[in-house]
């Protein structure tokens, strides 16, 4: 089927200028947001994720990988891939190199959930890790369809950090080695790192809580180790200070973006990524007086927004130069061809937030099989 574009060829669309971030020449400014799809059985990456992330990918196009673990002890969902054992990097390697073949930049999101998750998902069935020992209460999922249970957390000891720190580093490693471009590290919606940065999680005495400099020492720790790993031009970092997610919200969230993207310059990192304030929770969008234009401003590298941003919405954010690039999320789950249909001005297929994770026997259905446009 061929499609007339709703488009003005003449009018030149500011999504799809050519952008060079740090090494990689991308041509379009449309990215894949990191997405959780809890499809990866055992925590390992399956074949069909293959499909789903070629479909995804367009020549010249940044995808962040989903949320991945980078220990046994960093998941709290089912079926969340992770990238800490030789069988899983194995896994990752198809995807990848598909995703290669097609012309696409691929960064993998390195995750701890910390408290936010169960005995059920830990070694031995042992408490979850964070910064606190607060007990956080049950959350719905952001797809409606169930709700979460927390085991209470157990306060890490000053002296176990460095070995959390070095699984971030040998999971950027493991990344790189199974053919990622580089690593995002996951700093956003109230998980590991984030309950040390935000203050209303943060309760430590140590050098790790306390004032806004030691509640982000542990998140800038590891982004020097993985830095020192493989390489600033490889890492970027998501960040949502804004947010509220698994009650992670913070007194001053404007003085902790600024310090943060001010320190992370220190670093020469690739990209900030950072969430919308209006996305103050899971999914949804709520009119905010703030604006990430000052961290824009003050970060040296490449700046990526998210959060409820529409075609018009992310023309306008690269236009007014509030941003560099774009990340969508569930309009690109459902639609793989997002980039292509956002050139062409053309309809997009709505979004079921029932199959956001599997909640039908086939666990495919609402993965890999919203149509393209052609
Ligand atoms: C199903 C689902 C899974 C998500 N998984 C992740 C994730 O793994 N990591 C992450 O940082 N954000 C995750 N998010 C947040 C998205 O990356 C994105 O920031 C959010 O959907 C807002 O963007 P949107 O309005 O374009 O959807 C997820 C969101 C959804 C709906």
């Amino acid at each position: 089927m061929s499609y007339i574009p709703n488009s003005d060829p003449d009018v030149v669309n500011p999504l799809f200028s050519p952008y060079k971030m740090g090494n990689f020449n991308l041509s379009h400014r449309v990215v894949l947001a990191p997405l959780t799809r809890q499809r990866s059985f055992k925590n390992v990456p399956q074949q069909h994720a293959v499909l789903y992330y070629t479909q995804r990918t367009s020549e010249g196009g940044l995808l962040i990988a989903e949320a991945t673990g980078i220990s046994d002890t960093a998941q709290g969902y089912p079926d969340t891939p992770g990238i800490w054992n030789k069988e899983q990097v194995e896994a990752w390697k198809p995807i990848i190199d598909s995703v290669h073949a097609n012309g696409g930049v691929f960064f993998c999101q390195l995750w701890h959930t910390g408290r936010v998750s169960n005995s059920s998902y830990q070694p031995n069935g042992q408490a979850p890790i964070s910064s606190t020992d607060k007990p956080l209460r049950p959350l719905g999922s952001s797809n409606n369809t169930n709700v979460y249970e927390f085991t209470p957390p157990r306060r890490l000891r000053t002296d176990e950090i460095p070995h959390i720190v070095n699984d971030f580093r040998l999971a950027a490693r493991n990344a790189i080695q199974a053919g990622f471009d580089g690593v995002e590290i996951h700093g956003a919606h109230g998980y590991l790192l984030e309950q040390f940065m935000k203050d209303s999680i943060n309760d430590r005495t140590d050098e790790y809580g306390g004032s806004l400099e030691n509640r982000c020492r542990f998140t800038l720790e590891v982004v020097e180790a993985v830095v020192n790993e493989i390489g600033a031009e490889r890492v970027g970092i998501r960040l949502s200070p804004f947010a509220n997610y698994a009650e992670s919200g913070d007194s001053n969230p404007k003085e902790l973006g600024l310090y943060l993207v001010k320190t992370l310059n220190k670093y020469g990192i690739v990209y900030c990524h950072m969430v919308e304030p209006r996305m103050i929770s899971v999914g949804e969008k709520v009119e905010s007086p703030e604006s990430l234009v000052p961290m824009r401003k003050a970060f040296n590298g490449t700046f990526i927004v998210a959060g409820g941003y529409d075609r018009q919405d992310g023309m306008d954010a690269v236009a007014e130069d509030r941003a560099d690039l774009v990340a969508y999320g569930r309009m690109f789950i459902s639609n793989p061809d997002l980039p292509k249909r956002f050139e062409l001005d053309a309809p997009l297929n709505k979004y079921n937030r029932q199959t956001f994770y599997p909640s039908h026997p086939d666990p495919l259905v609402g993965y890999n099989d919203y149509p393209f446009l052609y």
